[in-house]
């Protein structure tokens, strides 16, 4: 049996492949190389370059390889971007979704799982957020992997198909081994912008917002540890094929941190000082996302192994530090 991971030469995919590939899976890669690098892939693993609605080269390497699993993270997850042209976040995110689930339904794949978001709760209020929240995604972004989550339930009531959705909160890190890391240039992300700006990438970082509700007055998120939401997908794909019913469960580990502390973790772990700016509010950020996540460990098992910030900031470190040089020797 052989999983298929879409989107494996990614941030989170490239976790992925090596939590299985650690624990004896085969695996098929499905990328595009749009966002990822084929050298974010384990060697191990076989890398197809392409889309994932392209039903032909997929179905073709389910019925090659003996796929029983499907693991999909190919997407778009930029939240302004998606705001400044959502037909393209509804295309890449929903339709391919769509036609992928379409594929695994005929080639008879029966588990599949999917990479969703904690902004499909939209500013929920209410926190730690639990899995029945209110949904109100505030974004094209949070509407597109809202309506793929959907069309999971819908065609899992229709079809021999079952699915585990995660809802990701704020996840960050890099493999502790150093293997893989987040790679995306031009990345938004507050550790990987507080990691650029120790190394001295940037001359400077802005903290959006001061004047939240929170403590210290700036936005309060859950900070997952990318090794820890790659293993929670091991989970959910032991569970189904042990014949779990379909679930959807928030990824986070329950509390959160401030901005001022990320980057107070940042520069203990850099052993060193950068400049912070206080610039004005992002337009969208809710003052508070922390996650319940519950259901995750009861159904999953799930026992988080990284839960601790200076861990997360320190691996983050240590992968800017390898770019860095990797991207000097390839000039
Ligand atoms: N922030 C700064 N300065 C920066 C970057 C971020 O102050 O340079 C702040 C943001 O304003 C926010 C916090 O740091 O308050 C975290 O911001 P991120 O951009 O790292 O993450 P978000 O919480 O905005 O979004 C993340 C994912 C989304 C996902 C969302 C779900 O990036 O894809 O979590 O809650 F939808």
């Amino acid at each position: 049996m052989t999983v298929l991971v879409t989107g494996g030469a990614g941030y989170i995919g490239s976790h992925m492949v090596w939590e299985l590939l650690d624990s004896g899976e085969k695996v098929v890669v499905v990328d595009n190389l749009s966002k990822g690098f084929d050298w974010a892939v384990a060697p191990e693993a076989l890398l197809v370059q392409g889309d994932v609605a392209d039903s032909a080269l997929v179905g073709g390497l389910i019925r090659e390889h003996a796929v029983d699993s499907i693991i999909h993270f190919a997407g778009s997850i930029v939240v302004p971007e998606s705001v400044a042209d959502p037909l393209a976040y509804y295309q890449n995110n929903t339709c391919k979704t769509r036609t992928l689930i379409e594929t695994a339904v005929q080639a008879g794949v029966g588990n599949f799982i999917f990479s969703s978001t904690a902004a499909v709760y939209g500013d929920a209020g209410i926190e730690p957020v639990r899995e029945e929240a209110r949904l109100n995604p505030e974004s094209p972004y949070g509407r597109s992997k809202l309506m793929s989550e959907w069309m999971l339930r819908d065609a899992a009531a229709a079809h021999d198909l079952r699915f585990t959705a995660l809802r990701y909160f704020n996840v960050a890190g890099a493999d502790p081994q150093g293997r893989t890391g987040q790679s995306t240039p031009g990345a938004t992300h507050l550790i990987k912008i507080a990691c650029e700006t120790a190394l001295g990438k940037r001359p400077f970082m802005q903290v959006y917002g001061t004047d939240y509700p929170t403590a210290d007055g700036t936005c309060v998120r859950d900070y997952i540890h990318v090794s820890d939401l790659a293993r929670a997908h091991r989970l959910a794909l032991q569970r189904l094929r042990a014949g779990g019913d379909s679930i959807i469960a928030n990824c986070g580990y329950g509390h959160g941190y401030s901005v001022l502390e990320v980057i107070q973790a940042v520069r203990r772990a850099f052993g060193g000082d950068f400049e912070v700016r206080n610039g004005d509010r992002r337009p969208g950020d809710a003052a508070s996302v922390v996650a319940n996540a519950d259901l995750a460990r009861s159904e999953l098992g799930w026992a988080p192994q990284h839960d601790d910030l200076g861990q997360i900031v320190s691996d983050a470190l240590s992968w800017e530090r390898r770019l860095q040089t990797m991207n000097s020797v390839r000039g």
